[in-house]
C-alpha cells in the first residue's frame, strides 16, 4: 500500500478567463523527492499555492495526510491552518526580512510555528522566556545544519544568492514540516552553490524525514534530485515519470519550443 502525502485529483484552477490549472491529478508519497516542472506560466507555483491553501481551485479534491495519518482536505482550508498541519514552502521571490540577521530570520520561522505569530514573534512580547530559550536552540541547530553558523549575525540582504537560499530553507524547517515546498530553490545561483543545494535538499529529506516538493527550471538540478517527475504545460499534466523517462519524452521536449532536455540541461 502506497504511503501518500499528498492526493490532487482533477484540480481545475481558473482567473477568469486564465485557466491556470486544467483538470490536474498528480499524487505524491511520503519521503519522496518530486519534482514539477514545465515552461513559464505552466501553472507550477499556482499548483503550490493550491496545495498551501493560498489559491482556492473551483474544482476537484486536494488532499494532505498528516503525521497523524489523517486526511485533510485542503481546498477551502486556509494557509495558515496549512502551515500548522505540516506543509512549509519556500517563495520564489524571496521572501525574507531582509534587514534582519540571518538568526532572526530562523527564529521568526520557529516561533511563528509555537503560536506566537510573526507579529508576536518580532515584539516578543507574549514569549514565555522557555519558548525563548527553545526558539534558539532549534534555530542554532537549524543554521548549523544548512552550514550558516558563521552567517548567523549577518544581515540577510548582504548574504549571496546561495546562503540566502539556505536561509530560506532553514526558515521553512523551523516549522517542523512534514513536507517542504521549495519554488525555484536555485534561481540566481552559481554552479557550485547550485551542487551545494542539491546536497542540502537531499539531506533535509534523509536526516530530518522531510518529504520534498521542487520545482526548477534547472533540469540538471532536477535530474541530479528527483525521483520522479510531473511535467506541466497550460495548466495541464503533459509526462510524469522517472527523470529517464520524461528525458526521452518527445511530448516533453517539443513542450520545452525544440529546446532538447539535453540543451535546456547544459544551460
Ligand atoms: N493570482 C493570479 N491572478 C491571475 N492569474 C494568475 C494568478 N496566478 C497565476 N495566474 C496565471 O496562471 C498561469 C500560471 O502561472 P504560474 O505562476 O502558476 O506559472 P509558473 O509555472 O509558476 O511559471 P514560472 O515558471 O514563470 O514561475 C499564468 O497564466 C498566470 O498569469
Ligand atoms: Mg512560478
Amino acid at each position: 500500500m502506497s504511503d501518500m502525502i499528498f492526493n490532487v485529483e482533477h484540480v481545475t484552477l481558473r482567473f477568469g478567463g486564465v485557466i491556470s490549472l486544467n483538470d490536474v491529478s498528480l499524487h505524491q508519497d511520503r519521503g519522496e523527492i518530486l519534482a514539477v516542472i514545465g515552461p513559464n506560466g505552466a501553472g507550477k507555483t499556482s499548483l503550490f499555492n493550491s496545495l498551501t491553501g493560498v489559491y482556492q481551485p473551483q474544482e476537484g479534491t486536494i488532499t494532505f495526510v498528516g503525521k497523524n495519518g489523517k486526511p485533510l482536505s485542503i481546498i477551502g482550508r486556509k494557509a495558515y491552518r496549512m502551515a500548522n498541519a505540516g506543509v512549509a514552502r519556500t517563495f520564489q521571490a524571496s521572501r525574507m526580512f531582509s534587514a534582519m540577521t540571518t538568526f532572526e530570520n530562523v527564529k521568526i520561522g520557529a516561533e511563528s510555528h509555537r503560536g506566537i505569530g510573526v507579529v508576536g514573534a518580532m515584539l516578543r512580547g507574549p514569549a514565555t522566556r522557555r519558548d525563548e530559550k527553545h526558539s534558539d536552540a532549534r534555530t542554532i541547530e537549524l543554521l548549523k545544519f544548512v552550514g550558516l553558523t558563521e552567517k548567523a549575525n549577518a544581515i540577510s540582504a548582504s548574504l549571496s544568492y546561495g546562503d540566502r537560499r539556505r536561509l530560506e530553507i532553514a526558515r521553512g524547517l523551523a516549522t517542523d514540516p512534514q513536507v517542504l515546498l521549495l519554488d525555484e530553490p536555485a534561481a540566481g545561483t552559481n554552479p557550485s552553490e547550485k551542487q551545494a543545494l542539491v546536497k542540502l535538499i537531499r539531506r533535509v529529506r534523509d536526516e530530518m524525514g522531510v518529504t520534498i516538493l521542487l520545482i526548477e527550471h534547472d533540469m540538471k538540478l532536477v535530474m541530479a534530485l528527483a525521483e520522479r517527475i510531473y511535467v506541466l504545460n497550460f495548466g495541464s499534466v503533459i509526462a510524469e515519470g522517472s527523470p529517464d523517462e520524461v528525458r526521452a519524452n518527445p511530448v516533453v521536449v517539443e513542450a520545452y519550443l525544440g529546446t532538447s532536455t539535453e540543451e535546456a540541461e547544459s544551460k
